[in-house]
């Protein structure tokens, strides 16, 4: 006998997703990170702007994200009467968990004349003591949106706030949080990399430090990568982000060959986010089952987050 909670292994969990996605009027949103069935099953894959352009948009009742915590949170606070689902609640995000929301504040205290721009990888805390949020698609085109003279705190990713300001030679205060998994990809091991392999070339996440960003042919959002890989004449892509936006990638791409860029520690999948991975696809069956966990902001804390939400969503029309 199966005990209380336990999965019947006869099931077949795509046919049931399916049935109570229609069952409850729901939309799966996934995050390119997510495993192949998972994006195979979802509504909509998107990069992190899309997916809360979607979740801005969709008239379903219910919104089941497979993704990690802050993207499920900011659905939420999006769609305050909507029930946001996370199929697991443990899934959430270096950025987000380095940036305490005390320290952020007494942090701000030093800047008191500047603006602060956030990236979406953050917690509600932290969205609601911004001026505007960001994604990795629109960061430069948010930060040029302030005026020249106008001073900017630039939160939690040092490394993207860093490629922004390169990208504009604009001076950014930033606060000094990073992704794990991006920050593990080396600049030696695709140094070597693109010498085994010297008619491919290079397409990274922002999220990168600049050491690997310099070899890169393309950088930008997992949309943007994904893009450049259809545009590209090249038939071999070294892709410098978490590796499951190859699927993706391949599915649109047959004849091209995708080659994942190595972390620095070989005894690990440390190129893999170990909090995108928690989601499953029987983790999603069961919190469609369930109704659990759901996403609850509390009411205050969603009014304060959401207007800085709003205003990247304005700017990125
Ligand atoms: P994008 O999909 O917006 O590029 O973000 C990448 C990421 O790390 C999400 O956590
Ligand atoms: Fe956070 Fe990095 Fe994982 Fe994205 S890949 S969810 S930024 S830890």
């Amino acid at each position: 006998m199966l005990s209380s909670g336990a999965v019947d292994p006869n099931l077949d969990l795509f046919q049931e997703i399916d049935r109570l996605r229609k069952d409850m009027n729901a939309i799966i949103l996934a995050h390119f990170y997510q495993e192949p069935d998972i994006q195979d099953i979802a509504d909509f894959i998107g990069d992190s702007l899309a997916l809360s352009q979607k979740a801005a948009e969709t008239e379903a009742d219910v919104i089941v994200f497979a993704g990690v915590h802050f993207m499920a949170e900011t659905a939420k606070i999006l769609n305050p009467a909507k029930q946001v689902l996370l199929p697991d609640l443990e899934a959430g995000c270096s950025l987000a968990d380095g940036c305490p929301p005390d320290e952020f504040a007494a942090f701000l205290e030093n800047y008191p004349d500047h603006k602060v721009v956030s990236y979406i990888n953050c917690s509600a805390d932290t969205k609601a003591m911004s001026d505007v949020i960001c994604t990795s698609s629109n960061a430069v085109k948010i930060v040029a949106s302030f005026p020249e003279d106008q001073k900017l705190v630039f939160a939690p990713d040092r490394y993207l706030g860093d490629w922004v300001s390169r990208s504009l030679d604009r001076e950014l205060v930033l606060w000094p949080g990073s992704c794990e998994v991006h920050e593990m990809f080396s600049e030696k091991k695709l140094v070597e990399l693109k010498i085994g392999h010297p008619d491919a070339v290079v397409a990274a996440h922002p999220e990168c430090p600049e050491a690997v960003l310099q070899h890169a042919d393309h950088i930008g959002s997992t949309s943007g990568m994904l893009a450049f890989a259809g545009k590209t004449s090249a038939r071999e892509i070294i892709v410098v982000t978490e590796p499951g936006i190859i699927h993706q990638m391949q599915k649109e791409n047959p004849d091209k060959v995708f080659i994942p860029a190595p972390g620095n520690d070989e005894t690990c999948n440390c190129n893999e986010c170990p909090y995108m991975r928690l989601n499953t696809l029987e983790k999603l069956y069961l919190c469609m089952r369930d109704r659990t966990p759901e996403i609850t902001v509390e009411t205050a804390l969603a009014e304060a987050a959401l207007a800085p939400i709003n205003r990247m969503l304005e700017l990125s029309r």
